[in-house]
């Protein structure tokens, strides 16, 4: 039996870092595995700016523990407002590596979010020409869409309509959940890709609602129900390359999950690369955890996979249960799955 696993160093092509305590609280378990990290821009208020950008940069890299090498790819938050010509000036600098959609309202701080997607037309025309990524929150936010559909809904009648009317735009759509992305993303040749999250090929929705509400297991979109989540592992574990790791490790204090209108979001970060080893295992495909965790992002980003590595060990891992911070304690998601792996 395979003792030890080495992969090229992994990426993680969807993050929530926060800011201030927190970020310093949660980099550390990023950059003990991770070399790059496409950060999230919702923080509040949102990084709308190439300004923006380059400040919440510095406060990353200012936070990184002695020794790390990390590269942070900066996103902006798409705004209704959002200047086209600001956005190529980033992308020139090399500072942005994608442009982050939420549709209005559909999760944490997606407030400022895009409400008419007409309006944002001239940012996407400019994000094709210069061949920058958009990444998509996908879910509709429509009162009447039930929220187990709004993935699927979104495609429809939202990403589709983006895709026809901008073909050279290349697109992510992040932290799918269904079998109707998977199905999407690969109906299409180029130009579309897909991150899948470590929760959601764990968890369906039965480990949030049966025996209790589990509010550490409730993140966007919500997790689905079992045939998707099989879905999901068949094609984070087929090598495909349109398919990679994205976490959403999400971190809220417990404090903020545990409320009559909690927090959504897992905070993933610390042990990902276990569980993932452990998920792949199961699947008879920890010879594809490379391709998913270390090469496609690069690939589909245009960069180049790390040089460097990362060595797995067969060796059961320990997790604190939850980590401290300033703000309070941050529980750590728990796969449930026994863990045999590592990293
Ligand atoms: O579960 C989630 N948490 N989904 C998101 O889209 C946002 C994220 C967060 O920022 O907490
Ligand atoms: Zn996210």
């Amino acid at each position: 039996m395979t003792q030890t696993l080495t992969i090229r160093r992994p990426d993680d092509w969807h993050l929530h870092l926060r800011d201030g305590d927190m970020l310093r609280a949660v980099l550390p378990h990023t950059t003990a595995h991770f070399a790059r990290a496409i950060i999230m821009p919702n923080l509040v208020p949102p990084v709308v700016t190439g300004d923006d950008a380059r400040a919440y940069r510095d406060r990353i890299v200012a936070a990184l523990p002695k020794g790390a090498e990390f590269t942070p790819l900066m996103t902006l938050y798409l705004t209704e407002n959002t200047d086209p010509k600001d956005v190529a000036a980033a992308h020139a600098e090399g500072l942005v590596h994608a442009v982050k959609l939420y549709p209005a309202g559909a999760t944490t701080n997606s407030a400022s979010g895009v409400a008419d997607f007409d309006k944002v037309a001239p940012v996407l025309e400019k994000m094709a020409e210069i061949g920058l990524p958009l990444c998509t929150h996908g879910e509709v936010t429509d009162a009447d869409v039930d929220i187990f559909d709004r993935e699927a809904v979104f495609i429809d009648r939202v990403l589709d309509p983006i895709r026809r009317g901008h073909p050279d735009l290349k697109v992510v759509m992040e932290h799918i959940t269904t079998a109707n992305a998977v199905d999407y993303v690969r109906s299409a040749d180029t130009n579309l890709a897909a991150t899948i999250t470590t929760h959601h090929l764990v968890i369906n929705r039965n480990h949030i609602l049966v025996g209790g509400i589990k509010p550490h297991y409730y993140c966007l979109p919500v997790a689905k129900r079992e045939e998707h989540r099989l879905a999901l592992r068949a094609a984070a574990t087929s090598g495909d390359a349109r398919f990679f790791l994205g976490t959403d490790s999400a971190p809220h204090t417990d404090a903020n999950k545990l409320l009559p209108c909690g927090c959504a979001g897992c905070f993933t970060a610390p042990n990902t690369m276990s569980i993932l080893a452990e998920v792949f295992e199961q699947d008879g495909a920890l010879d594809q955890l490379e391709a998913f965790a270390s090469l496609n992002g690069p690939r589909y980003y245009g960069l180049p996979a790390n040089e460097d590595t990362l060595t797995l060990v067969r060796e059961a891992p320990e997790f604190p249960s939850h980590i401290d911070t300033p703000d309070g304690p941050v529980t750590v998601f728990d796969p449930i799955i026994p863990l045999n792996w590592t990293a």
